[in-house]
């Protein structure tokens, strides 16, 4: 049995946060996004992505900030000096600031966040340039919990998120399931990208979830 935690509507639908078990369950219009209970590849989205970058003060984007693993990992990196968040749904930042959410006000309130709740493409726009760009606000291309970000995972855009990165700059995307066509796109807008295959166990389930990692080329 699960128990509503909190519920939202906003123009994209109903956002609910459930407890099942000993997890909390994020659900966008009756469609499961994400639990606590499995966020091994939520967490490998920053630290594999962090991996490949150098340097000191990095400047991260985390679109979106979900129930926060990913950012917990960015702020975990001593090396990045200030990770903009970008999260489409007010009322799921009103809970993590209502502590609803695992040590979500801690992360909100570290003095490197900035917050903007808006779509990640307007955010992406912002400031100066990435060192590592994090895109999970869906369940991959093949799944999409907004239709409107089905241009997330197309050349235009995967063009823009590479001009708006520093050279030597990460862009990785989480997808649920093997992503094909977006491999490709990356490779053909990066030069390259790697797949990273990561497995996963849902109760008595064995599956993985994916990775793609693209940098931005030096010269
Ligand atoms: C799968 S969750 C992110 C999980 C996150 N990586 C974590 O560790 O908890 C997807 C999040 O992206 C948000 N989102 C969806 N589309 C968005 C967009 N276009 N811009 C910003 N946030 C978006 C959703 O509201 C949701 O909070």
């Amino acid at each position: 049995m699960a128990e509503r935690i909190a519920r939202a509507l906003s123009e994209r639908g109903e956002l609910v946060l459930l407890r099942r078990d000993d997890a909390l369950e994020l659900r966008v219009n009756g469609v499961f996004v994400m639990d606590t209970a499995h966020t091994a590849t939520e967490r490998a989205l920053a630290t594999a992505t962090l991996r490949q970058v150098s340097g000191d003060g990095l400047r991260v984007l985390v679109g979106g900030l979900g129930l926060g693993f990913t950012l917990h990992e960015v702020l975990a990196d001593p090396r990045v000096g200030e990770a903009v968040v970008a999260e489409i749904e007010p009322a799921l930042v009103d809970w993590h600031r209502q502590g609803l959410l695992p040590d979500g006000a801690a992360a909100l309130g570290d003095a490197r966040v900035r917050l903007r709740v808006g779509d990640v493409a307007d955010v992406l726009q912002v400031g100066a340039p990435f060192d590592v760009v994090l895109l999970d606000v869906d369940n991959g291309p093949g799944y999409l919990v907004y239709e409107d970000n089905a241009e997330i995972y197309r050349s235009g855009f995967l063009t823009r998120c590479r001009d708006r990165l520093a050279a030597g700059g990460v862009l990785a995307v989480w997808s649920a399931s093997p992503a094909p066509q977006l491999r490709e796109a990356l490779r053909a807008v990066f030069g390259d990208c790697t797949e990273l295959d990561i497995p996963v166990v849902l109760g008595s389930t064995e599956t993985s979830y994916l990775l793609y990692l693209a940098e931005r080329p030096h010269s």
